[in-house]
């Protein structure tokens, strides 16, 4: 199976054959019809309704005022404006972190606009909540890393994983994740070793942002592969507008890129 062969909705099944067969999974944020259009003519095997809305469409500091009415209205322009990618939408800050229950009432809202997958941020801390969402139905991506939810705990957006103790931490929160029922974990701004133990180690879907090229596919945020404004731009982005004839072209070459192996390249990676 090659990821372009499938025309129809791509599912959580879809994806682990994907996987399985080696082809790098390709995801994008997306936050609307227009762009979801877009990114599914290019062939993005997966959309996430990220809650870095509130950063880039919203215009607010951090992700932490995003609802999920937000990510609810967002989440069903994008099913609207695609046919064949997979569905991810970000459980907001403050809906999912007080109990299991409080975290299926909330995932329930984004399924019913749309959303395959729900994705929560958190290790070990996480896992009974994973576990009851998963035994209810509602698959899970986790999220480690840098995780942007916990921006004051972590006192900015700095790079996480780096030496052997905060390594193994979230070694065992992967571990934790997958043991709950997690499908897929996305791995942010670590060192790219660190994502490639991981990625080994591990049977689920790993996804990388900021975490070198071994992971099994890569998320980028839609505005940063495009350029386009505002904000700064982390180490780990790549201008695919440059050289691009239009936005189709530059999702296509992106795609590529990742699926081909050369992105991330080592000057979008961090050290140990
Ligand atoms: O909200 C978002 O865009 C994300 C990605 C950075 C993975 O969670």
């Amino acid at each position: 199976m090659s990821a372009q062969t499938v025309t129809r909705r791509l599912t959580q099944a879809d994806l682990a054959k994907l996987y399985q067969a080696g082809e790098k999974l390709v995801m994008f944020t997306c936050y609307d019809a227009s762009f979801a259009r877009l990114l599914d003519g290019a062939g993005i095997d997966c959309l996430l309704i990220g809650d870095s809305l509130g950063n880039v469409i919203q215009g607010h500091d951090t992700t932490l005022p995003v609802t999920v009415a937000d990510i609810a209205y967002h989440t069903a322009a994008v099913k609207r404006g695609s046919d064949r990618a997979f569905i991810l939408a970000d459980m907001p800050f403050g809906s999912y972190q007080e109990s299991p229950e409080q975290a299926f009432r909330n995932a329930v809202a984004l399924m019913a606009a749309g959303a395959q997958m729900v994705k929560l941020e958190g290790g070990a801390e996480m896992a009974a909540t994973v576990r009851f969402l998963v035994s209810r139905g509602i698959p899970v991506c986790g999220h480690l890393g840098l995780t942007p939810q916990s921006v004051h705990v972590l006192g900015g957006y700095k790079v996480q994983g780096k030496g052997e103790a905060a390594a193994q931490r979230l070694k065992e929160d992967a571990l934790a994740l997958q043991e709950a029922g997690a499908t897929m974990i996305v791995l942010e701004a670590i060192p790219a070793a660190l994502a490639a133990e991981v990625t080994a180690a591990l049977h689920l879907i790993t996804i990388g942002i900021g975490a070198g090229k071994d992971c099994s596919g890569q998320v980028m945020v839609v505005h940063d592969a495009f350029d386009i404004p505002p904000g700064r731009k982390a180490k780990f982005v790549r201008n695919f507008m440059d050289g691009a004839s239009s936005l189709h072209d530059a999702a296509c070459r992106a795609a590529a890129a990742v699926r081909d192996g050369s992105y991330p390249g080592p000057e979008h990676t961090y050290a140990g």
